[in-house]
């Protein structure tokens, strides 16, 4: 499908909470998707299908209403290897979100793998849920986390990664595809080339990139890829984990009880087949029909088209925003390197001020950490605020945006 051919206008009309009015009667401005994004109809009314017409717990019960629950569960895994590109559906397991993703990596893998004095690499601007689980690992490991540092600019500087690699002990390089905070989208083909010439593994944490545009696991050549429904249309509380079949054989469950054994007696058990060795307990059923909504809905209108879309958002928005007085905005200046992710300071005003005098026209955008704070240490700052856009943001809103920021630096007088 052309981009010409999609009315972004249109798309507005799936999503019943635009339409709601907020303060005092000021249409709601929602730009905090970085944080979660709004669900359509199509999501909303595929969740109320399930459990009006469906609902029955999966792989167990040969009845009728089993089956048609486990069919709709097990097709939401083909629509998400389809969806990133990867062959084999044995390879994705459904998890909470990116977070327990990477959770179950640091306990599976690393638990097995890590001994004293190896090397786990992240980088300076991850989110919490890439550098906490490290963290855990490498103490009770009694080996080391290190950082691949940030340029001014918000890119990274890969000789860091360089001095790392030459020590030999590094085991995993894990980085997110897209900084949830500057939208610096990372050189994923140099990181991993790299890691791959040094035969260490990687992990990206996908949760930013994949809403926004077209990521193709295969190509990309790591071997965990991590990501959450809820940022992407989906529902919160499902997410999915993918990871290199060589390397999943490798590791022990993380979590235990029913489903994932084959034989359970006294004193030992054995392992239920892959993927269902890592889906211990009755999941999430109903959200994963919901993210199958979301990516229906996604491939709809197509990656390609929403890139082009937020990346004409993010010109129109670093433009306008580089003319508000005393606005700093952090990150390149580069589209082709950024997301439609945007983190900005006045001076010396509080983001939370910031945020609390725009909300008053309806305009929700997030301040703080952002989850962060080896970012904000490094950009030397406690917080941001930050405008996050998606598919059903127009250029109206950014508008919007820019008046109430102007009036920001009215009341302070900047
Ligand atoms: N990861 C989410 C954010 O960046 C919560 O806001």
């Amino acid at each position: 499908m052309q981009s010409a051919q999609i009315s972004f206008e249109n798309i507005r009309k799936d999503f019943p909470i635009l339409e709601r009015t907020i303060r005092e009667n000021k249409t709601l401005v929602y730009l905090d998707n970085a944080s979660t994004t709004q669900k359509p109809n199509q999501v909303i009314d595929a969740i109320n299908d399930y459990y009006r017409n469906h609902n029955a717990n999966i792989h167990r019960a040969v009845y009728a209403l089993a089956e048609e629950a486990t069919e709709l569960y097990e097709k939401t895994r083909d629509k998400i290897a389809t969806f990133i590109n990867v062959s084999n559906r044995e390879e994705i397991i459904f998890v909470r979100g990116t977070t327990e993703a990477i959770n179950l990596v640091a306990y599976s893998w690393g638990r097995a793998h890590l001994k004293e004095g190896d090397i786990i690499v992240t980088t300076e601007y991850e989110h919490h849920s890439n550098i906490v689980p490290w963290q855990l690992l490498t103490q009770e490991k009694h080996a080391k986390l290190e950082y691949i540092g940030m340029d001014d600019d918000g890119e990274l500087i890969l000789d860091d990664l360089d001095k790392y690699l030459a020590t030999g002990k590094v085991k995993l390089v894990t980085f997110s595809l897209m900084s949830n905070v500057l939208g610096t989208i990372s050189d994923t083909e140099k990181i991993i080339s790299k890691c791959k010439e040094a035969g260490v593994l990687t992990l990206i944490d996908g949760a930013q990139a994949v809403p926004h545009m077209k990521v193709d696991v295969e190509k990309l050549g790591c071997d965990f890829f991590a990501f959450s429904g809820h940022k992407m249309l989906g529902p919160t509380g499902i997410g999915a984990l993918w990871v290199r079949k060589s390397v999943l054989n490798t590791m022990t469950p993380f979590h235990g009880g029913g489903d994932m054994i084959r034989e359970v007696h006294k004193y030992e058990t054995t392992w239920n087949d892959l993927p269902y060795k890592f889906e211990a307990g009755t999941p999430n059923i109903a959200d994963v029909v919901g993210l199958g909504a979301a990516i229906d809905y996604l491939l709809k209108i197509g990656m390609d088209n929403i890139r082009q879309h937020e990346v004409e958002l993010t010109s129109y928005a670093m433009e306008k925003l580089s003319e508000v007085k005393g606005l700093h905005i952090y990150g390149t200046k580069d589209i082709s390197k950024r997301g439609g992710v945007i983190s900005f300071n006045f001076a010396d005003v509080h983001p939370h001020d910031v945020a609390q005098i725009i909300d008053e026209e309806g305009i929700a955008i997030r301040s703080g950490h952002h989850c962060a704070q080896v970012l904000m240490d490094r950009l030397n700052v406690a917080a941001t605020s930050r405008a996050s856009f998606y598919i059903y943001n127009t250029k109206e809103e950014i508008d919007k945006l820019i008046n109430s920021l102007n009036k920001v630096a009215r009341i302070f007088k900047l």
